[in-house]
């Protein structure tokens, strides 16, 4: 049996979420600042790099393998990638999160791929909150996306919505609604302060997941079940439909102590936490090593020495901790 990724604190690697480009076609207000500036496209990892580093990390004991953007559907070819990925042995859940704009035109393409889950993006269901929380999208198209999904037969398709006060905290149980209506589960996640946004006041705009669930027990049974993705949400089941709610809460129900996961920015970068930068050039190590896969495998186990215990997100600092933006590495 292989070499395992295992960190100081006993926590073993089987998830990686690989980041395949930090631009994306919306700007939502939680995730990016009006003027990004993004990466020069000659210092992104190629699609072939990325596929290589795929191949060492699920020969290292990771079962699943999650593709992030910014939004992955706008990079160029990024098909490839899933077909390469789809290919290898031991890759249990080949997954991808995106914002579903892209979707219509590439569900069925992922799904062929090998793509066993896909979770989309959606905080509302109002076309003018859309497009206030997105800065420029179109709900038509990512309701066309999800549909797209939906029809494709992957073996799960599960929304995710970001909660804001007074942005989209009363619509929690409309989503539900529509979630479980159409076959899906739905997340909720508490905002993380990554990047300075310069929209609203991360404080002042929390709702958390128990105000959430506070709100949804007053029309919905819910109980708390033990539910395995492999993520960091707790999931709960309505006792009258098969679908799940689940919450991730950084916040508020901290689940770094069971922390399975690492990322990989689209230069290249391993973040050995979404919260810390703690971090190894993969890049230089793949570029300086272009046959030799032992060579990236030694440096994969040696990242695990400067895994961090945990985030340290605190949304009452005047600064966020972390000034990259979660558009850098989806999550
Ligand atoms: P499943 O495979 O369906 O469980 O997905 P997932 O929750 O692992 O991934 P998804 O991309 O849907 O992420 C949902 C949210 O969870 C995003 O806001 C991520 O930033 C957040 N998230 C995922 N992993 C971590 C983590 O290790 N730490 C923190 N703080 N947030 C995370
Ligand atoms: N805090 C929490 N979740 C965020 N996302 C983007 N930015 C943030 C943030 N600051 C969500 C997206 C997507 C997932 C990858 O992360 O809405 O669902
Ligand atoms: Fe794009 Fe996702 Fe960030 Fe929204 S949250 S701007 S869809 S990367």
């Amino acid at each position: 049996n292989p070499v395992q990724l295992v960190d100081r604190f006993g926590r073993q690697v089987t998830y990686v979420r690989l980041s395949v480009t930090d631009r994306c076609d919306l700007r939502c207000v939680y995730c990016m600042s009006e003027d990004m500036t993004f990466v020069p496209r000659e210092q992104l990892l190629t699609l072939e790099e990325m596929a290589r580093l795929g191949k060492a990390f699920v020969d290292m004991g990771v079962n699943k393998i999650r593709i992030t953007g910014g939004e992955p559907l706008v990079r160029r070819n990024i098909l490839k990638l899933f077909q390469d990925l789809g290919q290898l042995d031991g890759l249990r859940d080949l997954t991808v999160t995106t914002n579903g704009t892209q979707l219509a035109r590439y569900a069925k393409d992922l799904q062929a791929a090998g793509v066993t889950r896909v979770n989309i993006s959606l905080d509302t269901l109002n076309p003018d909150r859309f497009h206030a929380l997105t800065r420029l999208g179109d709900i038509n198209k990512v309701l066309a996306g999800i549909d797209a999904a939906l029809e494709a037969g992957f073996q799960r398709v599960k929304l995710n919505a970001v909660i804001l006060k007074h942005r989209n905290h009363d619509e929690v149980l409309d989503l539900v609604e529509f979630a479980h209506g159409r076959g899906m589960d739905i997340t909720f996640i508490e905002e993380m302060p990554l990047g300075v946004i310069g929209d609203h006041d991360r404080a002042e705009a929390f709702y958390s997941s128990d105000e959430i669930l506070r709100d949804l027990q007053q029309h919905l049974s819910l109980s708390a079940i033990e539910e395995q993705t492999g993520g960091p949400a707790r999931y709960f089941r309505r006792e009258d439909s098969a679908y799940r709610v689940g919450f991730i809460s950084p916040h508020s129900h901290n689940f770094c102590d069971t922390c399975n996961r690492v990322r990989v920015t689209a230069e290249g970068r391993l973040l050995l936490c979404l919260g810390q930068e703690h971090s190894m050039d993969l890049r230089r190590v793949l570029r300086a090593n272009p046959t030799d896969d032992a060579r990236v495998r030694a440096a994969l186990l040696e990242s695990m020495a400067i895994k961090p215990q945990g985030h340290e997100f605190n949304l009452q600092a005047a600064q966020p901790m972390i000034f990259r933006h979660m558009s850098a590495t989806g999550g």
